[in-house]
């Protein structure tokens, strides 16, 4: 027999249901509470909510854990490419050599824009930011294939999602080319998908962009590494915009805006940004660690901190050590590394930090190889949004397709003022 929990209210008691998960916590059904108890249960930041079961990817926070649909991101990291990835996350299964090949050739053909997108883009101010363009332009896609945006067509949403996968790092690197006041770049489809956006991104009509091998490989990586990762907030707001049966432009969309925030996707930006004014200020990294510290100061530590991991990230882990390969073999040397990692020393030494579990999460370093590779700060948060496509394409088709699916809509515990009379404006 299934294992129960009950909750007691007073003299009234209900059993719950346990939805035993297959790894990792399991869930208490509490979606007959309201009706049998008469209250509804209440999570700030949904801390402890399970918005809904998922076979996508799977995080233990304390040991440092994350798979997709259970294969160890190490050895994805190690031995997969991001399209192998996107196929995984988005099937279930890592796909054969011509599943695999087939797959790819679907993504390549469709990695033209419609010429008139141009207009869009030059609709933008030219400082506008990245991510602006990109959700302006990732929801205006959907204007371009209006005979393909039922949620319930499968067909159309598989057609929908290569779609979205193949032009994104163009529409990305054509935000770039308006913001330096360089002409669009075409993508060239015998390079394969992460050469083809460095060569979209990189190229310019004067000089051919070469394509380095390390930075292709880096970056491969670097998009394997963000591409799930649970019921982030991001993933979550591609989920409620799609559970009121919205199309998959429209869910990414909200998923681009959600990650745009410094909590979130745009951490990757305030880190970089962060490093450079420790630099410019002399590179005292205990300074910034005491204000970080200080409750009476906004600043916090970029870069630090997760909800689930409360060990070390394991992305931060393969992340830290790209940066050290990808500097070494190009030569090169960045001072905001040996800031960083001093930065790291001294945080995880410090009781502050040590007592609210606070390690260097998937954004601390990851700017400092994207720098590397040429992308202007104000890029790295698009970069983070390539890479989580896959999972919110996955996360929105596990959502659509669950024939118990229901619109996303919380309770609220009011709190406000009770019924009172309107007073006419001269009676105030
Ligand atoms: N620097 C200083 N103190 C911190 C930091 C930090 N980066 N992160 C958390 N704390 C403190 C916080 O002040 C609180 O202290 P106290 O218990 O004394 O009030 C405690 O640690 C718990 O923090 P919280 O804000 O309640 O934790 P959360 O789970 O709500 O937030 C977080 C998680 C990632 C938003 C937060 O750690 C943070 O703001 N980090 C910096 C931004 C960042 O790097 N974001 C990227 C996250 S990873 C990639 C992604 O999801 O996009």
């Amino acid at each position: 027999m299934n294992a129960k929990a009950s909750m007691r209210i007073g003299d009234r008691q209900i059993e719950l249901d346990i939805v035993e998960s297959s790894e990792g916590d399991n869930g208490v059904d509490i979606s007959n509470l309201r009706k049998e108890l008469g209250v509804v249960t209440l999570d700030s930041g949904f801390a402890n909510t399970a918005a809904n079961t998922s076979s996508v990817s799977f995080i233990d926070g304390e040991a440092g854990i994350l798979r997709y649909r259970g294969y160890p991101i190490e050895q994805l990291a190690e031995q997969s490419t991001f399209l192998e990835v996107a196929f995984l996350l988005n099937y279930g299964e890592l796909p054969t050599k011509a599943e695999l090949d087939a797959f790819e050739e679907s993504i390549t053909m469709h990695s033209l824009l419609r010429e008139d997108m141009k207009q869009l883009f030059e609709a933008f101010p030219h400082e506008a930011h990245p991510m602006q363009i990109l959700a302006s332009a990732t929801s205006a896609l959907a204007s371009y294939y209006p005979e393909d945006l039922d949620p319930t067509d499968r067909e159309a949403v598989d057609l929908s999602a290569r779609r979205l996968i193949a032009k994104m790092p163009t529409m990305i690197s054509w935000a770039y080319k308006y913001r330096v006041h360089q002409p669009y770049v075409y993508p060239r489809n015998d390079l394969p998908y992460v050469a083809r956006f460095l060569h979209t991104m990189f190229s310019l009509p004067t000089s051919e962009y070469v394509v380095d091998p390390v930075i292709a490989q880096a970056l491969d990586v670097l998009l394997i590494l963000h591409a799930d990762h649970g019921q982030n907030c991001s993933s979550t707001a591609v989920r409620l915009v799609g559970s009121g049966r919205a199309d998959v432009f429209a869910s990414v969309a909200a998923g681009i805006c959600a990650l745009s925030g410094p909590l979130h996707g745009g951490a990757n930006q305030e880190v970089i940004e962060m490093l450079e004014r420790i630099v410019a200020d002399g590179g005292d990294v205990s300074k910034w660690v005491a204000k970080a510290k200080d409750k009476n100061d906004p600043f916090r530590l970029m870069g630090f901190g997760h909800r689930v991991y409360k060990n070390f990230d394991p992305r931060a882990r393969i992340i830290k050590q790209t940066a050290q390969d990808v500097l070494a073999k190009l030569g090169r040397d960045d001072p905001l590394l040996d800031v960083a990692m001093q930065l790291e020393e001294v945080a995880l030494s410090d009781d502050y930090f040590i007592e609210r579990k606070l390690y260097p999460n998937v954004d601390f370093y990851s700017g400092i190889i994207y720098r590397a590779m040429g992308f202007p700060t104000d890029m790295f948060p698009v970069l983070f949004a390539l890479g989580r496509l896959p999972g919110w394409l996955a996360q929105w088709r596990e959502l659509t397709s669950d024939p118990d699916l229901r619109i996303y809509r919380p309770r609220q515990v009011y709190v406000g003022p009770t019924e009172r009379d309107y007073v006419p404006i001269d009676q105030r």
